[in-house]
């Protein structure tokens, strides 16, 4: 083994491994299985041209190099960004430990509490926050977010106004303009006009169904909206408000002047500006909205032995399982920001929190008092942070430019000439002084001194905050870095993550997160920077981003690539609204049918639905493959109508369909694009690519296929890659050119989560055009080994024509239901008395498990994987033949907590030994669930998702 080579970090398996695995599928070589497995015809002719595999130590020296070409420098220009402090103990403990990076989504509640623990303290502190009584557990971007309460509004028009067509949502004039850019893209394909203007002259009138306003807004000015909101819901509307987490601490909030929605970001709870992401919005809302608000809810429930227990609450209430019938499309969201944002407020709590907003606004008042007296005129009347400044006739904005340019500070510029000034609270004596040094030298004054901050005056009486937030225990406990530390761990424990077992979720590609792709995260040559600085001081950023977007292009055979989206989800929309825009740019605005497979993921019916597309399912045969006469049939009856196909590749079945380019050849003979999912990309790689197999644009999850973690839920990457003829609609952005022209922004920031860009960068440069190729080829492997082992007692449900799977595997598990009446449910939570966490359940076929083991198990993992999946299997035959108790058994009564296996009555018809150390290995290394299966149904009865004291729940 060459020891450098990452790829031989990144990859389990070992070459003696290899040679025995393939024995036990039944061939000679990788190279016949991979000819096998990927159809001929779609089959890359030439390897990828990209560069050749850096070890790890050079990927360090370039991206070292590249780090050192972004220049971080004091910024103030706000507009949603601002810089702040991560507590070191969160820093090291939360964003730099793989089992809070690694961990997925918190499906499987009993092997997650310590995540839901962590999202359900942001929920309660964006409600006390907020004064709100629901908040979601975190969106992608304050934008998203406006766009998200924007649809909520629309849906939740009342009967009356529906049949009068009320489609106007007023937006004051003064929110970020890239929240109304964001706004402007996901109005227009539903119908809805946006009215904008000045909310002190907007009058409600028929057609209205909501508004939106921002507090502070974009001039740093505090308004009073109490008057308007209530004019507003007389008229039966509802009213949004964007905001700002740390001006809530003083300022009175929304909820207690009657909003429906508050929404805003959370990054400035400690998390860094990133370039301008990843950071987590929060969405908080009305208690009878509960239902139609966008995102996952964690709530409070019990588990069977009545001890209290967290889980996704109301689950089916979230969005994409509604399909074309959603209101949203939002499935990864932002977990791993939103849990720092919580932590954040936990270590500073109430006092500390209002303490930092209370010094950022004096700092902001001195400033503007300093700067008053220098000859400037203050714009903005009542301020939190933001201080908007007039500047005398005599006084150039480009001298106030380059002297602070010079002074290595940026500053926001309007157009009119006008200066703004965001202090946050990193902000210092010496940053104020310098700030001064430039206001006074541009008004050529001598430069005022300033030794203290007095921090002792709040804001003005009338729109002072009066009452308290945070006010749970979890707020007050963990002062000191030890009780922080401790209270992390003490969460981290109740997990499984990545640094424990395989976790084998079909679709979700879990793959190695190398902690080389990941230290540079904690740079503040990638963090510090704010999105909006003049691109001179992002010159690293920008040659990473050039190159990331030149080799996603190499790898997809595509022209062009956008970074905004963040998400998979987000992708969708994003690649939608280029066709839509293609189809009008050609005269044929009309193309609105999107064809969807049936096996298709949730969210691509339920994005095509918020690009205002008709959505025509098309089935699949009993092979599992799409049903090509009938799209034939359907994509011919609609083409006059046909906008484009949405396919997952291979599909979510795990098969390669080999009429792909038969079914990409009859939608473009009538008239309609082919949108490839890339979901399933790490089965391509290297092999075969999006053009290849004739699609016209897809997109890509590069928290699946290229590395970057999934956080417990996000954050996420949806880069759409384009054919030539798309690339002139791929998303602009109104504040920054972003090198696009197309249609208008699909989120906050002109380049998305830009900061996590730097993990794929490196897993791309580190294992190069064979090391991605290898990654592909053995990720068919892994997963056809484990099919192979497992098909006997399970059962593969489809397979391609050779009798192979693509990088994953559907397990029928249905028999087993009707023998033993044993659920995939039950195999799911018996897996975590073996210490996996289970496979996708019930997703895409009810009754099944899909596993995709990935590329980076090893042989051993797969090993301890399959003989754990036929252990279970054999106790389901216990149960089918009578040797165990039909309900008294360890699979309908796992997960087995300690408490239960310790109790000192043991009631069940079998040992405790055999529920706890089922196979020998366990002895050495035990996972202990935290709590036993949770009751989904009374959590969603009592529903509760603050952390109130534990009497509350009763
Ligand atoms: C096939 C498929 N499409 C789309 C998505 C949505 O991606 P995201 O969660 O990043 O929004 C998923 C997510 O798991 C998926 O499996």
């Amino acid at each position: 083994m060459a020891i450098d080579k990452f790829v031989s970090r990144h990859i389990g398996p070992r070459e003696d491994d290899i040679k025995e695995m393939l024995k036990v599928i039944g061939v000679q070589s990788l190279d016949e299985l991979i000819d096998q497995t990927v159809p001929a015809n779609i089959r890359l002719k030439k390897p990828l041209n990209l560069s050749n595999g850096l070890t790890e130590r050079e990927y360090f020296r370039k991206i070292l190099k590249i780090a050192q070409k972004n220049k971080v420098f004091n910024t103030y220009i706000g507009m949603g960004w601002y810089d702040t402090i991560t507590p070191s103990v969160i820093l090291r403990n939360i964003l730099e430990n793989p089992v809070w990076y690694t961990s997925y989504t918190p499906y499987q509640a009993e092997i997650s509490q310590g995540r839901l623990e962590a999202l359900l303290n942001f929920q309660t502190m964006v409600c006390e926050m907020t004064a709100m009584p629901l908040a979601n557990s975190s969106l992608l971007d304050e934008g998203t977010a406006a766009a998200e309460a924007m649809h909520m509004m629309y849906s939740l028009r009342s009967r009356a106004q529906e049949k009068a067509g009320a489609n106007v949502c007023f937006v004051d004039e003064l929110i970020w303009p890239q929240t109304l850019d964001v706004l402007i893209t996901r109005a227009e394909p539903l119908g809805i006009e946006l009215k904008v203007g000045n909310f002190k002259d907007a009058v409600a009138t028929e057609n209205w169904f909501g508004a939106i306003v921002q507090y502070p807004n974009s001039n740093g000015e505090i308004e009073d909206y109490a008057g308007f909101t209530k004019a507003v819901q007389e008229k039966g509307c509802k009213v949004a408000v964007a905001t700002d987490l740390l001006a809530l601490a003083l300022l009175t909030p929304p909820g207690e002047w009657g909003a429906d929605i508050v929404f805003g970001s959370s990054q400035r709870f400690g998390v860094s500006m990133g370039y301008g992401g990843p950071i987590a919005a929060f969405f908080a809302t009305r208690d009878e909205y509960k239902r139609d608000l966008p995102g996952r809810i964690i709530g409070v429930s019990k588990d069977v032995n009545g001890k209290h227990a967290l889980r996704l609450a109301l689950q089916t209430r979230e969005q994409h399982i509604k399909r074309d019938k959603a209101t949203s499309n939002i499935c990864t969201a932002q977990a791993l920001l939103a849990t720092m944002a919580g932590m954040y407020a936990i270590y500073h709590g109430p006092e500390g929190i209002k303490a930092i907003a209370e010094r950022v606004y004096n700092i902001a008042r001195l400033l503007a008092r300093e700067i008053t007296k220098l000859g400037y005129a203050q714009v903005n009347k009542k301020h939190f942070d933001t201080i908007r400044i007039d500047l005398p006739r005599h006084v150039k904005r480009e001298d106030i430019e380059w002297l602070s340019v010079d002074l290595e500070m940026n500053f926001r510029y309007f157009e009119n000439g006008q200066v703004g000034l965001s202090i946050d609270e990193t902000t210092n004596i010496e940053d104020i002084n310098w700030i001064l040094e430039v206001f006074a030298k541009a008004a050529n004054k001598p430069v005022p001194i300033i030794h203290s901050i007095a921090d002792d005056r709040s804001v003005d009486a009338d729109i002072k905050r009066q009452s308290k937030f945070l006010k749970q225990e979890v707020f007050s406990k963990y002062r000191s870095e030890t009780e922080m530390a401790r209270y992390i761990k003490r969460l981290e424990k109740k997990d499984i993550s990545l640094v424990h077992s395989m976790i084998s979720l079909g679709s979700c590609t879990m793959k190695l997160n190398a902690a080389t792709e990941m230290l540079p995260l904690s740079w503040i040559e990638f963090n510090g920077i704010h999105p909006y600085v003049p691109k001179n001081q992002a010159m690293g950023y920008h040659e990473l981003m050039e190159e990331l977007r030149r080799d996603l292009a190499e790898i997809t055979g595509f022209e062009d690539v956008s970074l905004q989206p963040n998400s998979g989800a987000a992708g969708e929309y994003a690649g939608l609204m280029v066709i839509r825009e293609y189809h009008k740019s050609r005269g044929d605005g009309h193309r609105n049918v999107a064809l969807i497979p049936s096996s298709a993921h949730g969210t691509n019916p339920a994005s095509a639905a918020m690009a205002g597309m008709k959505v025509v399912v098309v089935p699949c045969d009993e092979r599992g493959n799409i049903d090509i006469e009938a799209l034939k049939a359907k994509a011919e009856e609609y083409k006059n109508d046909l906008a484009c196909f949405m396919v997952t590749y291979p599909s979510t079945h795990g098969v390669f369909e080999s009429s792909i380019t038969e079914m990409c050849d009859i939608i473009h003979q009538n008239g309609g694009q082919v949108y490839m999912d890339g979901a399933n990309m790490n089965a391509q790689v290297g092999l075969t690519n999006p053009r290849r197999i004739g699609a016209d644009i897809c997109h890509l999850n590069l928290h699946k296929t290229f590395a970057i973690p999934h956080g417990g839920g996000g954050p996420g990457v949806g880069p759409i890659c384009v054919a030539k003829h798309l690339v002139e609609f791929l998303p602009a952005h109104s504040v920054m050119n972003n090198g696009h022209v197309g249609i208008h922004a699909v989120a906050s920031a002109p380049w998305g989560s830009a900061s996590v860009l730097t993990i794929t960068y490196g897993y791309i440069k580190m294992l190069g055009a064979d090391g991605l190729t290898e990654a592909t080829k053995i990720a068919i492997l892994n997963a056809n080994y484990i099919a192979a082992r497992l098909k006997d007692n399970y059962g593969v449900l489809y397979t391609g024509e050779n009798g192979r799977v693509g990088h994953e595997m559907i397990l029928e598990c249905r028999h087993l239901k009707t023998a033993a009446n044993i659920s995939e449910t039950d195999i799911s939570k018996r897996l975590m008395d073996y210490g996996f966490h289970a496979p996708t359940l019930s997703f895409p076929v009810h009754g099944t498990l899909m596993v995709e083991p990935t590329e980076s198990e090893s042989k051993e993992e797969l090993d301890r994987f399959v003989d754990t999946m036929n252990a279970i299997f054999d106790e389901i035959k216990e149960v089918e033949t009578g040797a165990a108790d039909a309900v008294d058994n360890v699979l309908m009564n796992a997960p087995h907590t300690a408490e239960m296996l310790t109790a000192n009555e043991w009631t069940h018809a079998y040992s405790r030994e055999k529920a706890a150390y089922p196979l020998e290995w366990l002895r050495e290394n035990k996972f202990w669930v935290p709590v036993g299966r949770v009751d989904n149904a009374w959590g969603d009865r009592n529903l509760f998702c603050t952390c109130e004291p534990l009497e509350s729940y009763k």
